[in-house]
């Protein structure tokens, strides 16, 4: 039986605390299992964060082991080895498989049957990895894909074009890393074409702005990584909301990282595209229409995943 009300989250870095941390102030879980092979890392993030809890909403939050977590109604994988200065995502491609062939089983065995939101990178190729390892069903099987580089897109167009980033719309999508594209295409504010809406407040040099967003975008992590070791807010409060689009079974529109099965001619990799999340995890895909280049751009990330993914063993 799956505890509606109930998160679990492996892996208590960075990453796995602050995502804990945005998770409390949620309100939307009662109990929250914190686990680690540190076990006392996953037991201090416990009391620190739960210390928060008289400031926000009930919530039990413990260390705890994969039993803890089987009636959980999410899991989120944060576990692995961060990007280091100078490192790619997917330089880190099989330290972190090699991590979740010890972690995925587990959960497998446990007998959950919630659903599995993987954060750790390469997301995409972990995400593949989930999906091979865990038993459940595709759609069950999540990664944070491009939420957090669409984030970041949005709030770089809202402070450039003066508006409230969430009157942006607009996707990268493809891989999260270094093929990740920009589908300029489909952008709108408030349902104007971006590049109309461009010229009503003066910017007209559009594709030099496109480019120069689409690359700070690509670069943020490098560049915070080589200024603070990091990132984790922003990708806990990604965290936040797709595990709120979960909950309250939202129908929500997300560019999250899932199993391809046909999409834009694309089978048997994960990858971000805009997708339709509720509930159960992955509702159904939305293919925007791409402009041609951008349609050149997916294909070229996805043989840069493809290519990762054949070098590796997922035999758990
Ligand atoms: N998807 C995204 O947008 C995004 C953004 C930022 C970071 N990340 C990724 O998140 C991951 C975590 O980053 P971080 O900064 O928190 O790293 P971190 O080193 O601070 O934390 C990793 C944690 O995982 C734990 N861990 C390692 N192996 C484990 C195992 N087998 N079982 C349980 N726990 C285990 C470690 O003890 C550590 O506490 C990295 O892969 C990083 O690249 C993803």
């Amino acid at each position: 039986m799956v505890n509606d009300r109930k998160v679990a989250i492996v892996g208590c870095g960075f990453v796995g605390s602050s995502s804990a941390f945005a998770l409390m102030q949620s309100g939307l879980f009662s109990e929250m299992v914190l686990i680690d092979v540190d076990r006392a890392r996953a037991e201090g993030e416990a009391l620190d964060i739960a210390h928060g809890v008289p400031f926000a909403n009930p919530c039990k939050i413990y260390a705890g082991d994969y039993a803890d977590a089987a009636d959980a109604a999410i899991i989120v994988v944060t576990a692995g080895a961060a990007q280091k200065p100078g490192e790619t995502r997917l330089d880190l491609v099989n330290k972190n498989v090699g991590i979740f062939k010890s972690i995925i089983p587990q959960i497998r065995e446990s007998g959950f049957e919630g659903v599995l939101l993987v954060v750790s990178n390469p997301v995409d190729v972990l995400t593949y990895a989930a999906i091979k390892m865990s038993g459940l069903p595709e759609g069950k099987v999540i990664g944070s894909g491009t939420v957090l580089d669409t984030a970041r897109l949005k709030y770089m167009l809202g402070e450039h074009l003066e508006v409230d980033p969430r009157d942006v719309h607009a996707y990268i999508m493809g891989e999260h890393g270094d093929s990740e594209f920009a589908a300029w295409s489909s952008a709108m504010v408030a349902g104007v074409p971006l590049n109309t809406f461009c010229e009503m407040h003066g910017h007209h040099d559009h594709k030099a702005t496109e480019a120069r967003i689409a690359e700070e975008v690509k670069n943020s992590a490098y560049e915070i990584i080589a200024k603070k070791h990091a990132t984790y807010y922003g990708i806990a409060m990604s965290v936040r909301r797709i595990c709120t689009a979960i909950m309250h079974d939202e129908d929500t529109v997300l560019p999250v990282s899932s199993l391809m099965v046909g999409e834009y001619g694309l089978n048997d990799i994960a990858i971000s595209m805009p997708t339709i999340v509720g509930r159960g995890g992955v509702v159904c895909r939305v293919p925007v229409s791409l402009s041609d280049d951008e349609m050149a751009e997916l294909k070229e990330s996805a043989s840069a995943l493809k290519a990762i993914i054949d070098q590796v063993d997922f035999e758990a």
